[in-house]
């Protein structure tokens, strides 16, 4: 995995920036294509957990991802207006993950009529 991960960001210009992570991507003044929420927005809770996808919805891309990872605790009552779910379309995928405990959902900022 440490090979393929390396492999792959080859080229690659990584910046480490340390802050509240729908904070720091709603304010990325470059379109993000792919905002991964591995097992954080479990923690979320209140309005944060109900509108961190609104709040982030600006600053992802033209058909930006956004992934969630839940385990214990799977978010509940998120505003999803204004993408699709399409988990589905990445079942393959996530039938290769072999922890066997995560829930993953995949969000698809849907692009403005
Ligand atoms: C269970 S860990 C997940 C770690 C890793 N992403 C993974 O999938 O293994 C959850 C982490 O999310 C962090 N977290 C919770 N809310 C956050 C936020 N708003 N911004 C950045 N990190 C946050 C917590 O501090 C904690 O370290």
């Amino acid at each position: 995995m440490y090979a393929a991960i390396q492999k792959g960001l080859q080229g690659a210009d990584i910046h480490y920036v340390q802050g509240d992570l729908i904070e720091v991507a709603a304010a990325s003044r470059d379109a993000i294509d792919f905002l991964s929420l591995s097992d954080v927005p479990s923690y979320f809770e209140g309005a944060q957990e109900r509108d961190f996808l609104q709040r982030v919805r600006p600053a992802l891309g033209p058909d930006g991802l956004a992934v969630l990872r839940s385990y214990l605790r799977i978010p509940a009552g998120m505003n999803t207006d204004g993408f699709d779910n399409v988990t589905e379309r990445f079942r393959d995928v996530v039938a290769q993950e072999k922890v066997g405990v995560y829930r993953v959902g995949i969000y698809q900022k849907r692009s403005e009529a």
